[in-house]
C-alpha cells in the first residue's frame, strides 16, 4: 500500500491523541493505587489492572476512530482489521516502574502498513507518552521526529569508546543470564551503560540526544515499533546482527557509524 505523508500525520495526530488521553487515566489508576493483577512468562513479569484497563481504553478509542484496523496489544487478543493497516500497541512500557512509582513508564501506540511483524511492516506513524514527565516523542513517516515542538537527531560522530549505550533485560531466568554474559563483554568498551526500565523511552531518549545508543535482546514488537520509526526519523538507524532486521532475537539502534562499531561488538559475543 501506498502512503503519503499526510495521511501518516493524520495517523499520528490521533494516535496521540489516543496515547495523551490514556496517559491521563494511568496516572489517575497510579494515584488511588497499584497492585499487581496477575503474572506472565515468570513471576517478575507482572501486568497491573492499570495495564489491562489502559489497553482497553486505547483499544475502544482505536476501534471508534478506525474500524476497520487491526490491532496488537500486550495485554489483549489481537484483533484482526481488514485495511491492512495495524496499531501496534504497549499500554505501559515500563510496568516495574510504574509498580514502585519511578517516573520512567510510557504509553507507546504505533501505527503500521503490514502484520505486527518489524521484519514485514512499514510504520507510518509512533508515539511515546511519558505521562509522568508529560514528554511527548513523535514521529511520522518522512515527516521528521519531534519531542514536543523539537526536532530530534540522534547524536552523530560517538565513537563507541565514549557511547552511552541503554540495554534492558527480560524476565526469564536464563535470558538474564546470557544478557548478563553480553553486558560483560560490552562494559568495558563503551562510556557507560543505562537501564531505564521503559524500551519505548530509551528509543526516545536516543532519537533525542540522552542516549548514543542501546541494544537489546527479546524484545517485543509493541516494545520498539513507536520508539523504532522515532529514531530513524531522526537520523538513526536500527537493525539485528549481521545484517538482519531487528527481532527478539536483537535490536540494535544508532546513529549509523556507530550502530557498525556497536554490531560489530556484539556479534563477537552473540551467535
Ligand atoms: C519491558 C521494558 C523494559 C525491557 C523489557 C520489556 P514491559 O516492557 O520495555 O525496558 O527491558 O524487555 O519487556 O514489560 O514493562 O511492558
Amino acid at each position: 500500500m501506498t502512503h503519503d505523508a499526510a495521511a501518516s500525520a493524520d495517523l499520528l495526530a490521533l494516535a496521540r491523541r489516543i496515547a495523551l488521553v490514556a496517559g491521563e487515566h494511568a496516572v489517575e489508576e497510579r494515584r488511588r493505587g497499584i497492585s499487581v493483577a496477575a503474572t506472565k512468562s515468570t513471576p517478575t513479569d507482572i501486568v497491573t489492572a492499570v495495564d489491562r484497563d489502559t489497553e482497553e481504553r486505547i483499544r475502544s478509542m482505536i476501534l471508534d476512530a478506525r474500524p476497520d484496523d487491526g490491532i496488537f496489544g500486550e495485554e489483549e487478543d489481537t484483533h484482526v482489521g481488514s485495511s491492512g493497516l495495524n496499531w501496534v500497541v504497549d499500554p505501559i512500557d515500563g510496568t516495574v516502574n510504574l509498580l514502585y512509582d519511578i517516573p520512567a513508564w510510557s504509553v507507546s501506540i504505533a501505527v503500521v502498513d503490514g502484520p505486527p511483524d518489524p521484519a514485514h511492516w512499514n510504520a507510518l506513524a509512533g508515539v511515546v507518552v511519558n505521562p509522568v514527565s508529560g514528554e511527548v516523542f513523535e514521529a511520522s513517516l518522512g515527516g521528521g521526529a519531534r519531542l514536543g515542538d523539537r526536532e530530534l537527531h540522534v547524536n552523530e560522530d560517538v565513537p563507541l569508546n565514549r557511547a552511552l549505550v541503554a540495554t534492558g533485560f527480560g524476565y526469564a531466568v536464563e535470558r538474564r543470564r546470557s544478557q548478563a554474559e553480553v553486558l560483560v563483554h560490552v562494559l568495558p568498551r563503551i562510556r557507560d551503560i543505562r537501564r531505564i526500565g521503559s524500551a519505548a523511552l530509551d528509543l526516545g531518549a536516543l532519537a533525542a540526544g540522552r542516549l548514543d545508543a542501546y541494544y537489546e535482546i527479546g524484545l517485543n514488537p509493541w516494545d520498539h515499533a513507536a520508539g523504532g520509526l522515532i529514531v530513524r526519523e531522526a537520523g538513526g538507524r536500527i537493525g539485528g546482527l549481521r545484517g538482519e532486521a531487528e527481532s527478539d532475537r536483537m535490536l540494535v539502534a544508532a546513529a549509523p557509524a556507530l550502530f557498525d562499531e556497536l554490531t560489530a561488538l556484539l556479534e563477537e559475543t552473540v551467535v
